[in-house]
């Protein structure tokens, strides 16, 4: 992944980072970034691993990106215990995040140093998160915003030596309520205390506009999961009422189309592809 967020800053964009939970998302996500040839980041976060266990999407998206003809990471999404992210490294994983972001500072800064430690042997890259990005991804209870102090952003980055940061600056998992407010102005801080290239999570909901703006700032990653889930949910269902008999392999055309509609429109804003 280091390579592709090395590659969009010198670009002046940032990575698409998908969540898939099956293989017609991989499949839709895949054929959005080859079409536009522009590399993108698979990913899947270990609350979804319930759904979509590890051995069975993981060798998926390692397939996929192998046999891809752009680049592709693949990359554990919110690793929120040190097994999952060795399993992830073990498997071929090419990037992993662990979320300490509910731990204190000194306990975050210490967890995600051992990480580092463990994914430079494999050679993989290591994002990690420091403030709380709101609501939540999965089940259970949603994590109010507590935004990334840039102060302590610089510090995480230079004693962890992480790869890439996710930032809290109002965003949030999940479908927003009512458009999201972004304090461009402590991502802009954080922007100028790190050259950690930065990461923006909960990108449902995020508008064009304020996408590009981030990416101004130092965002080099944005995470997109809520979206893609949703458009093949719409896309399956639009099919099937269409249908007096439903037919598999035109529902799995269905759920493709659908994820491939939603990552080509973010794959354009985050490109800068008019
Ligand atoms: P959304 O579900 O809001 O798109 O957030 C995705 C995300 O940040 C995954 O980590």
């Amino acid at each position: 992944m280091k390579k592709l967020l090395d590659e969009a800053r010198k670009n002046k964009i940032a990575v698409g980072a998908f969540s898939v939970g099956n293989m017609e998302m991989v499949m839709g996500a895949v054929k959005a970034a080859e079409e536009l040839k522009t590399p993108i980041i698979l990913q899947i976060a270990e609350v979804r691993l319930k759904n979509s266990p590890l051995e069975l999407m993981g060798s998926m998206m390692l397939a996929a990106a192998e046999n891809s003809k752009v680049d592709i990471a693949v990359h554990l999404d919110h690793g929120l215990r040190v097994e999952t992210v060795d399993k992830a490294l073990k498997l071929g994983f090419t990037s992993v995040m662990f979320d300490g972001s509910l731990l204190e500072l000194e306990d975050n800064i210490k967890t995600v140093k051992s990480v580092v430690a463990r994914a430079r042997e494999y050679g993989a890259t290591v994002e990690a998160e420091l403030g709380v990005v709101g609501g939540n991804e999965g089940e259970g209870k949603k994590h109010d915003i507590m935004c990334t102090r840039p102060a302590d952003a610089e510090r995480f980055c230079i004693e962890t030596g992480v790869d890439a940061l996710a930032v809290a600056i109002g965003n949030a998992h999940g479908n927003y309520p009512v458009s999201p407010v972004l304090r461009f102005d402590v991502l802009e801080e954080i922007h100028k205390k790190t050259d950690t290239p930065l990461v923006l999570h909960g990108g449902t909901g995020i508008s064009d506009e304020q996408f590009r703006k981030a990416i101004k700032l130092g965002v080099r990653k944005v995470n997109i999961a809520t979206a893609s889930f949703d458009r093949l949910a719409e896309y399956a269902k639009a099919y099937c009422d269409s249908k007096d008999k439903a037919n598999y392999f035109e529902l799995s055309a269905a759920e493709v189309q659908g994820v491939y509609e939603n990552a080509k429109k973010h794959i354009k804003v985050f490109s800068f592809i008019d």
